[in-house]
C-alpha cells in the first residue's frame, strides 16, 4: 500500500452463543466481500482452537485467547485487510479490549436464544453439556455477556441467512467501510 493512502481494513467481530450461526454468517459475508475483490481474512473460533489446541475454556483462558486473536485482527486491519472474526467471546471486557486495539471495529451480535441453539445442536455439544459430559459450557453453566451497544444485531430466528448478510453489508456501506 502506498504511503499516506487510507487503509481499507476493518474488523467485523461476530459474537454469540455456540450454534448461534456465527461461522455460517461469517462464511457467507466473506464470500460477498471477496466477490468484490476485497482482501478478507477469516478468523474462526473452532479453526483457531485447532491451531492453538491447548486453549481452555476458563474465563482466563478465553480472555487470553480473545486478546491474542484480537491483536492479530488489529494487525491485519492495520495492513488494510478486512477481518471477519467469529468467536463466542462471551466476556464484554475482552471484546472491549479488542475494540480498543482496532481502528474500525464492527461488533455484530449474532442473537439466537439458547433454546434455539440447543434445538439446532449442530455439534451435539448442548446434549453433552446437559448430560454433564462437558462443564462450563457457554449458555448452559457458563456466562454469556450480551453486547450492550453492538453496531449490528442479527436475530437469526427472524432473518434468513441472506437477509442477515445484507444487514451487515448495509451497515458497512452506510458507514463507508465498503463502496
Ligand atoms: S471462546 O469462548 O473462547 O470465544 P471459541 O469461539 O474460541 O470460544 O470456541 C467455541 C467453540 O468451542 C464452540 O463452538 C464449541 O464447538 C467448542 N466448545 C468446547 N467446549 C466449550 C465450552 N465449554 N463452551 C463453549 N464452547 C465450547
Amino acid at each position: 500500500m502506498s504511503k499516506g493512502k487510507e487503509s481499507k481494513g476493518f474488523v467485523v467481530w461476530l459474537t454469540g452463543l455456540s450454534g448461534s450461526g456465527k461461522s455460517t454468517l461469517a462464511g457467507a459475508l466473506c464470500e460477498k466481500l471477496e466477490a468484490r475483490g476485497l482482501a478478507v481474512e477469516r478468523l474462526d473460533g473452532d479453526v483457531l482452537r485447532g491451531v492453538f489446541p491447548n486453549t481452555g475454556f476458563t474465563k482466563e483462558a478465553r480472555d487470553e485467547h480473545i486478546k491474542r486473536v484480537g491483536f492479530m485482527a488489529s494487525r491485519l486491519e492495520h495492513h488494510g485487510v478486512i477481518v471477519v472474526a467469529s468467536f463466542i467471546s462471551p466476556y464484554r471486557e475482552a471484546r472491549q479490549f479488542v475494540r480498543g486495539l482496532c481502528k474500525r471495529f464492527v461488533e455484530v451480535y449474532v442473537k439466537t436464544s439458547v433454546e434455539e441453539c440447543r434445538r439446532r445442536d449442530v455439534k451435539g455439544l448442548y446434549k453433552k453439556a446437559a448430560a454433564g459430559h462437558i462443564s462450563g459450557f457457554t449458555g448452559v453453566d457458563d456466562p454469556y455477556e450480551e453486547p450492550l451497544t453492538p453496531e449490528v444485531v442479527i436475530e437469526t430466528e427472524k432473518l434468513t441467512l441472506e437477509k442477515s448478510v445484507e444487514a451487515i453489508l448495509k451497515y458497512l456501506k452506510d458507514h463507508r467501510l465498503i463502496d
